[in-house]
């Protein structure tokens, strides 16, 4: 099963996949718990590109497109495809749905370029997508909690609204496998309301 897990910053994503993981485990399951971009060795320097910050040089929209979907291709090719081919649970922090929030509503980016992106690069898409939502506020206040803003967390709150927006289009259009989670509820009501997503499929 691959699982992935989408939202904009600070919404509580790697609480609830740790939590999914320790759960998946105590059962015996074969879990696998990875992240885009990154996930390889190489992935996550293709990641490091990605989130630094340049003031010498600002990156084009297309460049940053390319970048995830390269990211994207090794990580398919060298540790989810392999993983779901011998019965693993993939736990993935965000997949393609971040490039279509970020990219194309966030940026703007024209969707048939990600349309083709996704047909020739991306042969697997997950099985259960979960969805933390929290407005846009919650979440950069938490960001800035963490310390040093990487280049998409020094985005202005209108980026994120439209990031947002993003993921909510998504839901629309594919209910059956993206589910909505209230991130402003407890850490401990978000994950029991993933499992019994999970349990539902
Ligand atoms: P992530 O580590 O999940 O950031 P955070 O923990 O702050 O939510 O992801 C890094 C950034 O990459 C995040 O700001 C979203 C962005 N991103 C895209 O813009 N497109 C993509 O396809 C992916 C996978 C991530």
């Amino acid at each position: 099963m691959f699982i992935s897990f989408e939202g904009t910053e600070g919404v509580g994503k790697t609480t609830l996949i740790r939590k999914l993981h320790d759960h998946f485990q105590n059962l015996g399951k074969n879990v696998v718990l990875t992240r885009e971009p990154g996930g390889t060795p190489m992935a996550e320097q293709i990641r490091a590109l990605l989130l630094a910050v340049n003031h010498d040089e600002a990156m084009s929209d297309d460049t940053e497109l390319l970048l995830m979907y390269a990211a994207r291709a090794q990580h398919l090719a060298r540790v989810i495809l392999p993983a779901l081919a011998e019965s693993k649970i993939v736990l993935c922090d965000r997949f393609a749905d971040s490039s279509f929030a970020y990219q194309c509503a966030g940026r703007g980016l024209d969707r048939d370029k990600l349309n083709v992106l996704n047909a020739s690069f991306v042969a697997r898409i997950p099985d259960i997508t979960f969805w933390l939502d929290a407005p846009i506020e919650t979440g950069m206040l938490r960001a800035r909690e963490r310390g040093a803003l990487d280049r998409f967390e020094q985005e202005k709150a209108a980026f994120f609204e439209k990031v947002r927006s993003g993921f909510a289009e998504i839901h629309q259009t594919h209910p059956e496998r993206m589910k909505r989670l209230d991130a402003t509820q407890t850490p401990e009501h978000v994950f029991q309301q993933a499992l019994s997503h999970l349990q539902q499929i």
